[in-house]
């Protein structure tokens, strides 16, 4: 008789791999600490809460959900489009961005190809190489930025896809758009280049690539990422989209699982597109809340990082998983910088003005510990 055993039916590229690991939820924290109130800082998300417009429009869509969803999100599509002044033809509306890039490794990365990105990468641009039988080439970086010059040298026959994620998590450090100009002109044409831009919205620098003008102009095989979970305040809704020329997108549509968008999200990503003011509010409180902890951090002797996203990389000097637990006890759930080999930093949502003020308080406390 055969003696049953998993292990020898996995595939070999899904035995190596690690499952992700979630921070805590705030209802995990609350139950470890008995907290009333506990502030989440670790994941990114809107600290505004969900936009009231999106709210009533999932509202309004509730005596729907028994239908399936529109399954190609046309109107959606449409008004992204508009927005964006491309054809919707040049549109995916996915499972959140993680979906776009499973699918980009799913329809592309085959045993053997290489594929390129940032030191430590990004924990779905390595699971969708990896399953394919992908070989991950990893680039450090120089100054807590993307190395574009030494990723261009990284090239090789086998290179399939290259990830750039910019603004890049968590340093919230950016290329710019003659950076990247630049970085183009050396690779060569039959490669994929993903920008990851699922932070983009938040970015003031003036000179942050002009990503759709380079798909306009440019001959690689670009994909741009987005999502509606961070600008859009709706994570928990899973909506992200990938902009990338009409035979890419073609491929990427023949592997999506079907009806993979629902339709409160579909319905909720057209009312945020419809709410300007959400949208200015969360700016205003990122830009505010920016510059109250940069002084707060230069007042604590603390360094930082600029960053050009919704969180900021603080480097406390100390190792980074016990401020970590220590936080947490106090309620504030931050990430620690050791899963991306920084073992003193810690990645911060920036947060609301009041959260901003618990979060100094407690790392005050702390540091006078
Ligand atoms: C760099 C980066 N890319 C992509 C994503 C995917 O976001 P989502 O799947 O929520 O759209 C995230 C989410 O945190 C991210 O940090």
């Amino acid at each position: 008789m055969t003696v049953k055993n998993l292990e020898n039916l996995v595939k070999k590229e899904v035995l190596s791999l690690d499952a992700y690991v979630p921070s805590k939820t705030r209802e995990e924290v609350k139950q470890d600490i008995e907290f009333k109130e506990v502030i989440n800082l670790a994941t990114n998300e809107s600290v505004l809460g969900p936009s009231a417009l999106v709210q009533e429009a999932i509202k309004s869509a509730l005596p729907v959900i028994h239908q399936y969803p529109d399954g190609s999100s046309s109107l959606l599509r449409k008004e992204i489009a508009s927005h964006l002044g491309i054809n919707p033809q040049m549109l995916i509306i996915t499972n959140g961005g993680d979906e776009l890039i499973y699918l980009l490794g799913n329809s592309f990365i085959t045993p053997g190809d290489e594929v390129i990105m940032g030191e430590y990468g990004f924990k779905t641009y390595e699971n969708a190489t990896t399953i394919n039988g992908g070989k991950l080439i990893m680039v450090p970086f120089q100054k807590r930025k993307h190395d574009l010059p030494a990723m261009a040298s990284a090239v090789s026959n086998k290179t399939k896809m290259i990830f750039l994620n910019n603004p890049h998590n968590p340093n919230g450090t950016i290329f710019t758009h003659k950076e990247l100009r630049n970085f183009l002109k050396k690779i060569p044409q039959n490669i994929i280049i993903v920008l990851d831009e699922a932070y983009c919205d938040f970015v003031e620098n003036q000179e942050f690539p002009d990503s759709i003008k380079l798909l306009r102009e440019d001959d690689h095989y670009l994909v741009v990422l987005r999502t509606f979970s961070k600008i859009g305040g709706m994570a928990g809704l899973r909506i992200g989209f990938g902009i990338a020329p009409e035979e890419i997108i073609y491929y990427l549509k023949k592997i999506q699982p079907p009806y993979s968008v629902n339709c409160l999200a579909q319905v909720a990503a057209r009312a945020f597109l419809a709410d300007e003011g959400y949208r200015e509010k969360l700016l205003q409180n990122n830009r505010e809340g920016k510059a109250f902890l940069y002084q707060q951090f230069d007042r604590l002797k603390l360094s930082y990082i600029t960053t050009e996203a919704n969180f900021i990389y603080l480097d406390m000097k100390k190792d980074a998983e016990v401020i970590t637990d220590k936080l947490m006890e106090k309620g504030i759930i931050v990430r620690s910088g050791k899963l991306w080999g920084c073992d003193t930093f810690l990645r911060i949502t920036i947060g609301t003005q009041k959260q901003n003020q618990q979060l100094i308080y407690a790392l005050e406390n702390i540091l006078l510990e």
